[in-house]
């Protein structure tokens, strides 16, 4: 019989608490969401800066539907690639102060066609931060480097990999803002180890766009990373920006050799020149907006403030806070009863996070009040410790 373990394996989630399903929502307006008739406040959405309901960014949509229809209609080397693709890119690669920029249909193309491109034979080593998104590990081990993780955010242990390594191209691969934990890799410290190594940088900032730096450029500009040749920058349009698609920003001959070489990049239709202007829209508000960026660190410190001290949080840097629980059974009892309260919350677990470390992802956005944040803390507060009381 072919495929049996299909059957054998979703039964063994099951058995394990892990098996995943998917919520049908009928209405999701930013700080709200309403399901099987119940409206929820919404502490899981990665709208950080609160812009997916935006006029300004509607009618870019509107109007780009309208000059140039619904879709690209074909891949960016044959005829899908417009005016409006190339002054995102232009503004992009303005915005995050690199040479060029290239845009993708999803993060998660742009991360394994960069790693897959890149790593074409044994000669290069790829250097992952031990958290690093799927989408990192996926593009960098099924790719042809030699691929190898670091402790998280242990710039000794990576400068101990990279002093050892036999490859002669490396590129060190971390994320700006750990999408689980939301703290930020220490940039600065691991560009010097990688430039005393002679290895390249990839900062995935799908996490740190928009809600980081003065002018919401991420997570190189909050930490003053000068932005050079061997820098390489990858930002999701999914999460603060609140469109759909990604950037992979860098020096003028890795765009150039990517356009020739980038499979994933060649061989798929281009984001819809309409999405291109309605990103575009958004940049101009991540930018301008700095009061979004401001409001979330405000609610950041007030929850964390309300919270019982005998919680473990993650150490946030961001949008991002890891309530920790432990068990799986455990997390999906708190956010079952953090439901029944009114707040949405997703339970995250293993495999995505290391076993015995499952934990509610709060993801603070600009959209929530003081009373959102005050009433999910006591309410955080009194179902953990029920859980803990049962335990
Ligand atoms: C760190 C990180 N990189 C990449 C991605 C993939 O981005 P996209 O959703 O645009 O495919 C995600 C999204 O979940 C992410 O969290």
């Amino acid at each position: 019989m072919s495929f049996t373990f299909i059957d054998e394996q979703l039964a063994q989630q099951k058995a394990n608490n892990l098996d995943r399903n998917r919520v049908v929502l009928s209405q999701s307006t930013g700080r709200l969401l309403t399901f099987d008739g119940v409206e929820y406040i919404n502490f899981s959405s990665n709208d950080y800066l609160g812009l997916a309901g935006h006029e300004a960014i509607k009618t870019s949509y509107i109007n780009g539907i309208a000059q140039y229809g619904s879709s690209s209609c074909s891949s960016p080397l044959i005829t899908g690639y417009t005016k409006a693709h190339q002054q995102l890119e232009e503004n992009l690669a303005d915005w995050l102060n690199a040479e060029r920029c290239l845009l993708f249909s999803s993060g998660f193309s742009a991360n394994c066609g960069v790693l897959n491109t890149l790593g074409q034979d044994a000669s290069v080593g790829f250097h992952l931060d031990k958290l690093a998104h799927a989408s990192l590990i996926d593009g960098a081990f099924n790719s042809k480097a030699k691929a190898k993780r670091f402790r998280h955010n242990d710039v000794s242990h990576l400068e101990k990999q990279l002093k050892s390594t036999a490859c002669t191209s490396n590129l060190v691969v971390t994320e700006g803002v750990y999408s689980m934990d939301g703290d930020c890799a220490p940039l600065s410290a691991i560009k010097q180890i990688s430039d005393a190594n002679d290895a390249w940088l990839y900062i995935d900032d799908a996490h740190g766009i928009g809600v980081l730096g003065d002018d919401g450029s991420g997570t190189a500009k909050a930490q003053d990373l000068a932005i050079d040749n061997k820098v390489i920058q990858m930002a999701t349009f999914g999460k603060a920006i609140a469109t759909n698609g990604a950037v992979v920003a860098g020096n003028e001959e890795l765009i150039e050799y990517f356009i020739n070489r980038n499979r994933e990049y060649i061989y798929s239709t281009a984001i819809s020149p309409a999405l291109a202007l309605a990103t575009n829209a958004s940049i101009e508000l991540c930018k301008r907006d700095t009061w979004r960026r401001e409001k979330i660190q405000k609610l950041t410190e007030l929850f964390i403030n309300k919270l019982d001290n005998s919680i473990a949080v993650t150490a946030t840097q961001s949008s991002i806070i890891g309530v920790i629980v432990g068990s799986e059974i455990d997390t999906l009892y708190c956010a079952q009863h953090l439901k029944e309260l009114g707040f949405w919350l997703t339970a995250i677990r293993p495999p995505t996070v290391e076993t015995g470390k499952s934990r509610l992802r709060v993801t603070i956005t600009s959209n929530h009040n003081d009373n959102d944040i005050s009433t999910l803390a006591e309410s955080i507060n009194e179902v953990i410790g029920k859980c803990l009381q049962n335990n």
